[in-house]
């Protein structure tokens, strides 16, 4: 059998991964993500309708990583297998927090988006955000300033980071999917992409997702209890 540290490992988060750290997932109650509706606040369309809502939405989303939010088991867990693996691992999170990152995560793409970032709608550049923004801020990488809006990938526009993620995919032999609901694609496919390129491919999650059935493995449960036990395994392979 070939030796774990030969591997290549792609792992997919999604907001399950964050779940018991406090922050909502988007499926988990009746479709509302903390009480809006996704269409509402993750459109283009619902930001040119109500820019006002969206702003103050993503703002409070913001804030939330500033309160006594902190990663849990699985984020360290994530981060851990990537000291193991170095540039074999690679962590493609839907999730716009920065949990991965506060539990030591570094070879990172955040596929839609940050919650710490602001996107300038001229210019396309991206800066640090850590405070508000709304109708009235202005970016400073325009003269003269320019609107600015959350960097967050919303429904309809493409993912980040589209052609890494293919070419890590393709040279995966492992991918594992954590806390993901496998509803939204282009996330959703990976799974498949992966059976093609020959890995072996593994769900990590509470229940089976929409998409359950393409997975080789699984197994369901926390992710706080479920990914720690799963990667200290793999990485008693590594020997
Ligand atoms: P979802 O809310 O669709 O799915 C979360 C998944 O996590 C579900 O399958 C839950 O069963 C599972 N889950 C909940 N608690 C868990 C726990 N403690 N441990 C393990 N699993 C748990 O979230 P995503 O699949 O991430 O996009 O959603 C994908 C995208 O849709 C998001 O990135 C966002 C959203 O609308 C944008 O905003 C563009």
């Amino acid at each position: 059998m070939q030796k774990m540290q030969k591997k290549n490992i792609v792992v997919l988060t999604g907001a399950g991964i964050s779940a018991e750290s406090g922050l909502g997932t988007f499926r988990d109650n009746n479709g509302l993500w903390e009480k809006h509706r996704v269409e509402d606040v993750a459109t283009p369309e619902a930001f040119e309708r109500n820019p006002e809502l969206v702003y103050r939405f993503y703002n409070e989303r913001r804030k939330q990583l500033f309160s006594d939010i902190e990663p849990n088991p699985a984020h360290y867990a994530l981060a851990k297998l990537e000291q193991a693996l170095g540039e074999r691992f690679l962590l493609v999170t839907q999730n716009v927090d920065n949990l991965h990152e506060r539990a030591g995560s570094k070879r990172i793409l955040h596929m839609h988006g940050e919650l710490l970032s602001a996107f300038c709608c001229y210019s396309e550049k991206r800066f640090v955000l850590t405070g508000d923004i709304d109708v009235n801020s202005r970016c400073e990488c325009c003269t003269p300033a320019q609107p600015v809006r959350p960097d967050i990938v919303w429904f309809g526009e493409m993912p980040y980071h589209m052609e890494s993620i293919s070419k890590a995919l393709q040279q995966a032999d492992v991918f594992i999917s954590i806390g993901t609901s496998g509803n939204v694609y282009p996330a959703a496919g990976f799974v498949r992409e992966a059976n093609f390129y020959g890995a072996q491919t593994i769900e990590l999650n509470l229940e089976p997702s929409e998409n359950g059935t393409d997975f080789q493995a699984a197994e369901y449960g926390k992710a706080g209890e479920v990914v720690p036990r799963f990667v200290d395994n793999l990485i008693a392979e590594l020997n």
